[in-house]
């Protein structure tokens, strides 16, 4: 699980101008939440979190920020990468009526959690908030999980005007939900923190990560929980103690950067 297992690429999906999803064989079963270590040749390995979760086959689905993510967008089917993991704990999902908010790049792994939530009759709301339209993917395939889907964008561009969690605000109000996943900016995750009503709530973070599986702590928030370990899935308890949380994050040296 630790060395990285060379395969090849069997699909790749444009969603976006700069999003795009790669699907490969591998066998297993994978909590959605849960991240895979990708290895680009010559260039970098960087976590992604899993996006499609079949039997045999399974997804990432990626916005170009840098160079590995730009190679990683290239590359074409039949193209090799390596992977490691799957890794971390992954959503842990409890209720009859949930809310589920990812923000940007987010909705990649909110996405089998809605499935995963709707297999087993869960009501579930969706809300998913981007700049504009042009940023929007996986729609359709939300709306056919039979979820309630609402979308904002910051321009008004498509659907509710202004931030996801103004519209989730509202909804929150309006509504008795068990439970709120949620992946996005955490400056986002922080605030629906705060208007969360003490409804029991788990964010997954990113941070930085080189070895994936707890070894390096490069990865550490609060007093040394290791995102890629007992991450990248927190609960509000852990948040609301974890001081970084919406605060600062570390770069590749451990130089502070505020969010
Ligand atoms: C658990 C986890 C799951 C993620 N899932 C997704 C996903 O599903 N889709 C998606 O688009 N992005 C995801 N990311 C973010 C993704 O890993 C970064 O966008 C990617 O590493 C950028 O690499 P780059 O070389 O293209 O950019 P760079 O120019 O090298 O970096 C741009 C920024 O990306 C982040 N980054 C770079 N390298 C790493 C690293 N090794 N570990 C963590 N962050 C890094 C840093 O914030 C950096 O400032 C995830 C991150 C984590 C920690
Ligand atoms: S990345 Fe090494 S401990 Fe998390």
């Amino acid at each position: 699980m630790n060395n990285p297992k060379v395969i090849e690429i069997l699909e790749t999906i444009t969603e976006t101008t700069d999003v795009k999803t790669i699907k490969f064989d591998f066998e297993g079963d994978i909590i959605p939440g849960q991240f895979f270590m990708i290895w680009i040749p010559n260039i970098d390995e960087i976590p992604m979190s899993v996006s499609y979760i079949d039997k045999k086959v399974k997804g990432i689905t990626f916005k170009i920020v840098g160079n590995a993510t730009k190679e990683l967008f290239n590359l074409k089917v039949g193209d090799k990468i390596g992977i490691r993991g799957p890794y971390g704990n992954g959503f842990s999902i409890i209720g009859n009526n949930i809310l589920c908010v990812a923000g940007g790049t987010g909705i990649a792994m909110i996405a089998p959690s809605v499935e995963s939530a709707k297999k087993r009759n869960i009501n579930t709301t969706v809300l998913l908030g981007v700049k504009n339209k042009n940023e929007l993917f996986f729609e359709n395939r939300i709306k056919k999980t039979g979820a309630n889907l609402f979308v904002s964008t910051d321009d008004g561009s498509y659907g509710y005007k202004g931030f996801v969690t103004s519209l989730a605000k509202d909804i929150i109000l309006n509504n008795k939900f068990d439970q709120i996943l949620t992946c996005g900016p955490e400056l986002m995750m922080k605030k629906l923190l705060e208007i969360s009503n003490n409804i029991s709530f788990q964010a997954s973070l990113e941070r930085y990560m080189k070895c994936g599986f707890g070894l390096c702590g490069q990865c550490c928030i609060g007093k040394g929980l290791r995102v890629c370990k007992e991450g990248p899935v927190f609960d509000e308890t852990t948040l609301k103690k974890t001081e970084d949380f919406g605060v600062y994050k570390r770069d590749a040296s451990g130089t502070k950067i505020k969010f």
